[in-house]
């Protein structure tokens, strides 16, 4: 199939970008849309035009770089798929495609599809961790948790920080994020005695980045390729309320 792209083109955060047109002809139904775009690439270098610039490298939906806002949804139109994970198969013969950055004020742009995510690394840096002793694997073995927890926590450590959910919301919001990474280890007894803690330092650095607040539209949950789920940002309000009563 041929397809027509319109891609945001920008040379740095300092300059505006623009959608240039292309049209990729003989698109296999069977490639990925980032085997999509290398091919247009190598069409781009042959003619003597600078490829688009993009993150990506597990193709697996598990690294969380392959970030582009496809025809207006962050990764692309199919539901819980990353768009490393997304086939060309989901679009028609003719088809036009937009295809922009994550835009948000935390996540500057620095090259046409990508954006600057380190914002995310000083949350999880704030305390995105467990540092008390936790004892070896089989000490971790002993411990019995309930597997309702146990699902939970596995639930919540599926995000994958692709930043999605931010991308998405109209408030530029990182609470699906924070609340996944919170959760996680708020649900485990080895994440509990810094729990509270914990939220209040992740909440405050996602604060200082200028991430905006939740007003509960749910459009995070909508867009996240890990079908986190929004009722962990209300785990996570739970924890935080523990800061302010201790
Ligand atoms: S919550 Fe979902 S959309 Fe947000 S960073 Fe994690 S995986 Fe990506
Ligand atoms: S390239 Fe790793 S999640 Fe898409």
């Amino acid at each position: 199939m041929d397809i027509i792209l319109h891609v945001w083109r920008q040379k740095n955060c300092h300059v505006k970008g623009h959608l240039e047109t292309y049209k990729v002809a003989n698109v296999s139904a069977d490639m990925s849309f980032i085997e999509m775009l290398d091919m247009l690439n190598a069409q781009l270098t042959e003619k003597g035009i600078e490829p688009i610039a993009f993150e990506c490298d597990c193709l697996e939906g598990i690294c969380g770089t392959c970030s582009m806002v496809i025809n207006g949804k962050p990764h692309g139109p199919e539901s819980g798929t990353t768009t490393c994970q997304l086939h060309m198969r989901k679009f028609k013969d003719g088809d036009h495609i937009f295809v922009e950055p994550w835009r948000s004020k935390a996540f500057p742009i620095l090259k046409d599809l990508v954006v600057q995510r380190s914002a995310f690394d000083r949350i999880m840096q704030a305390g995105g961790f467990v540092s008390v002793n936790t004892g070896g694997a089989r000490d971790a073995n002993n411990l019995l948790i309930p597997k309702e927890s146990a699902d939970l926590a596995m639930d919540a450590a599926q995000c994958i920080g692709c930043g999605a959910c931010v991308a998405a919301c109209k408030n530029g919001s990182a609470m699906l994020f924070v609340s996944a990474k919170v959760s996680q280890f708020a649900l485990l007894p080895q994440g509990q005695p810094e729990a509270a803690r914990r939220a209040a330092l992740m909440v405050e650095a996602m604060d200082n980045e200028g991430f905006g607040n939740c007003t509960n539209t749910y459009d995070c949950e909508g867009v996240c390729p890990k079908e986190i789920s929004a009722d962990f940002i209300a785990k996570l309000n739970r924890e935080f309320i523990k800061t302010k009563r201790a």
